[in-house]
C-alpha cells in the first residue's frame, strides 16, 4: 500500500475583528506584522494536494495544524483546499496546536465540524481506523495553551492500549499519528519546553510497553527530520516529513515537504520525501532526508 503523509499545511486567512482576543492577538501581530505569514504560501499548499493526488495513494495522513489560527475561515478554506484528497482517497486527519489555536476553536469543536468524518467513528480523538493493511492509531496531543506546548489528556493512553487489543490476528501495520514530537532530530528529548509535549514521557512508556505498533508520524517541527524510539518489540522508525505547506525560501535552505510510504502488513519498505522547488515537488535528491533539510 502507498501512504502519503502530509502535516503543518497552515491555512491562513486574515481573521475578522471579533475573532481577535488573547492567543490570536499576539499571533495575528507575529503574522501579520513580524513577516511569519511569508513563511507559509498557497502555491506549496496546493502544490502540496496536487502531488500527494499524482502519487495515488491508498491512504493520506494528516498529523495537525491545516490551519494558521483556527478561525472559521481558515477551516473552511483548508476544507476547500483538500477536497480534491478528502473526496477521492481515503484519509486519516487529526488535529494540531494551530487547530485548538484558542478556546473558541475548542468550544465550537470546528476540527470535529470539519474534519470530523476522517477522523474516526467517533469524530474525534483517540481512533483507531484500519485502511486494508495499514492501521492509524491517532492520539490527542493538542490543547488551547498561549504558549505552544502540548499535553496527551488523562485517559488517552489507556485508551489506545484497548484499541490495540482489539486489532484482528494477524495485524495490520500500525502508524502512530501524534502531531507533535517526542524527540529532537538528535534524538534528545524535544524542546524547548514551551513547544513540547508536556507529558512525552507517557508516551514513551506507552510505547515500551507495546509490540502493536509500527511506525510514529508527527509533524509540528517545520524543518522534517527522522529518528527512532524504542518498543518492546524493538525499535521504530519515527518521521516528520517538515512543514508541508512551508514556503520556497531558498535564500534559507528551507521548503515545503511530504513524505510517501511503500507499506503493507510485513512492514515498511520504502519512505520517500518529496520538496518544493516553488514551482512542485521532486523526490529528494540521494533519498529521504539525505540533504539533511
Ligand atoms: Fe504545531
Amino acid at each position: 500500500m502507498r501512504v502519503v503523509h502530509l502535516t503543518d499545511l497552515h491555512v491562513q486567512t486574515r481573521p475578522q475583528l471579533g475573532e481577535l482576543f488573547g492567543k490570536r492577538l499576539l499571533g495575528t501581530a507575529n503574522l501579520y506584522l513580524l513577516g511569519r505569514r511569508a513563511k507559509f504560501d498557497p502555491a506549496a499548499q496546493r502544490a502540496a494536494v496536487q502531488t500527494a493526488l499524482e502519487l495515488e495513494p491508498d491512504l493520506v495522513i494528516i498529523t495537525g495544524d491545516l490551519t494558521a489560527q483556527g478561525t472559521v475561515s481558515e477551516f473552511a478554506a483548508a476544507r476547500e483546499l483538500l477536497d480534491p484528497l478528502l473526496s477521492r482517497v481515503s484519509c486519516a486527519i487529526l488535529p494540531g496546536n494551530h487547530d485548538l489555536y484558542c478556546e473558541d476553536a475548542k468550544v465550537e469543536d470546528r476540527m470535529g465540524q470539519t474534519f470530523g468524518e476522517w477522523m474516526g467513528p467517533k469524530r474525534r480523538l483517540p481512533y483507531l481506523v484500519q485502511h486494508g493493511e495499514v492501521a492509524v492509531l491517532a492520539i490527542e496531543t493538542c490543547h488551547p495553551h498561549l504558549l505552544s506546548s502540548g499535553r496527551v489528556p488523562p485517559g488517552e493512553l489507556q485508551a489506545a492500549v484497548g484499541m490495540l487489543a482489539g486489532l484482528p490476528s494477524p495485524r495490520p501495520f500500525v502508524f502512530l499519528a501524534l502531531h507533535y514530537p517526542l524527540r529532537n532530530r538528535d534524538g534528545a528529548p524535544y524542546g524547548p519546553a514551551t513547544r513540547a509535549l508536556d507529558n512525552a514521557g507517557a508516551v514513551e512508556d506507552f510505547l515500551l510497553a507495546t509490540t502493536k505498533v509500527d511506525a510514529v508520524l508527527h509533524g509540528h517541527e517545520h524543518h522534517g527530520f527522522r529518528t527512532e524510539l524504542p518498543t518492546a518489540a524493538g525499535p521504530i522508525p519515527v518521521l516528520d516529513p517538515g512543514a508541508s505547506g512551508y514556503a520556497f525560501l531558498p535564500d534559507q535552505d528551507r521548503t515545503a515537504h511530504l513524505n510517501c510510504y511503500e507499506v503493507d502488513a510485513r512492514g515498511l519498505h520504502e519512505v520517500k520525501r518529496y520538496r518544493f522547488d516553488g514551482r512542485q515537488f521532486l523526490a529528494e535528491p540521494g533519498g529521504a532526508y539525505a540533504t539533511g533539510r
